[in-house]
């Protein structure tokens, strides 16, 4: 039985919880929260993807206003960390030290400095650290990075990506539209797609990057970004996010990624996320996981804690070069200058 300490119960952390209950051999043991109250009251917060759904049975489960009860708890296998980005690497390090496996949500933290201090606490404790990176588990991003990697349909000659979202007013305390507490919409919420760009294609060995800044988030947090990555692939890859959209705006996830023999669309908005439609004048629908991402790699993470493996699916040092390369955007949209690689 692997034992879960879940900090943080606002949108991300309820969801984690639903999903490690229908997890065999996995128990949350218990959940922090700097405001337990809202916790036993039931106020699940509401998200981009599902609207938080209904308060999950806590009964049996410690909730707690203190982290270190969790911590340092040598009962708890896993720290899971669903908590505001800024408190990341602080977090993630003491648990690491303490001797806990980590799961921690995306971004890593908002520099690589805090990135590299979280990876030398996972050196020196010889536990296992993922980063919650959960687009290259999704089902149909899987998929299509199989068929990418195999040439299927022959090499890409484009891809884009884009991810738009409704305002993120449903955060505690409005942190997301904090720049220095989220990073904004480039490190929140499109990173996931640099992260999948880095996934499929390799290291980007630069960016040309467009943005509107300080529409919704404060100082100048990024709400809207059109970036196009150069890697090594010939293929023109761009990929656009923002979360700047009206509240009834429905949150847009998909991609188009055209090969030599096939194009490949997917959005999750629709019945048939994944078709292929091929040069044959055809239309295909590859069957796949009706899973999200957050299961598989939840699932993905408890296994390799039960098996005593590495993350190699998803490495933290890869979740660290996410940070990077939308750190690489910033300093591009600041400028007005595409920005390479140091
Ligand atoms: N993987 C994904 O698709 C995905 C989706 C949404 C959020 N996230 C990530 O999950 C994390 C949490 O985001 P969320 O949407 O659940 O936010 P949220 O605001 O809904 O929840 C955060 C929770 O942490 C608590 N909290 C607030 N400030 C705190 C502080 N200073 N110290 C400790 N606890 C504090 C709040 O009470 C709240 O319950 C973020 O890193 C976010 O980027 C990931």
């Amino acid at each position: 039985m692997i034992k879960v300490g879940l900090l943080g119960f606002g949108f991300m952390g309820a969801a984690h919880y639903k999903i490690y209950q229908n997890l065999p051999d996995v128990q949350v043991s218990g959940i922090f929260d700097v405001d337990p109250e809202k916790v036993r009251r039931g106020n699940i917060a509401g998200g981009n993807i599902g609207d938080g759904g209904e308060q999950p049975d806590l009964s049996g489960v410690k909730v707690t206003g203190k982290a270190e009860e969790l911590i340092n708890d040598s009962d708890i296998d896993v720290i899971d960390i669903c908590l505001p980005t800024f408190v990341h690497a602080e977090v993630a390090v003491k648990a690491l030290n303490a001797g806990r496996h980590v799961f921690c949500e995306k971004p890593m933290a908002l520099d690589p400095g805090e990135c590299d201090r979280m990876l030398g606490a996972r050196d020196r404790s010889g536990k296992n650290l993922m980063i919650g990176h959960c687009v290259r588990f999704w089902p149909e991003y899987a998929l299509t990075r199989q068929m990418i990697r195999e040439k299927r349909y022959g090499e890409v000659n484009s891809a884009f990506f884009r991810r738009l979202s409704p305002t993120p007013s449903w955060s505690y305390g409005s942190w997301l539209l904090q720049e220095e507490k989220s990073g904004g919409a480039l490190l929140d919420l499109h990173i996931h797609d640099i992260d999948y760009i880095l996934n499929v294609f390799g290291q980007v060995s630069g960016v040309s990057s467009f943005a509107r800044q300080n529409a919704v988030t404060d100082r100048s947090g990024v709400d809207y970004v059109l970036t196009r990555y150069a890697t090594e692939s010939p293929a023109l890859i761009v990929a656009e996010g923002g979360w700047h959209f009206h509240d009834s705006f429905p949150f847009n996830m998909s991609f188009l990624i055209s090969c030599e023999k096939a194009t490949l669309e997917f959005d999750a908005g629709r019945e048939k996320t994944l078709a292929v439609h091929t040069g044959e004048g055809r239309t295909e629908y590859p069957s796949h996981s009706p899973a999200t991402g957050w299961d598989e790699e939840l699932k993905y993470f408890v296994n390799c804690v039960m098996e005593g493996k590495s993350v190699d699916l998803s490495p933290p040092e890869e979740s660290k070069t996410a940070v990077e390369v939308a750190l690489m955007e910033r300093e591009a949209i600041r400028t007005g200058k595409a920005v390479t690689f140091a």
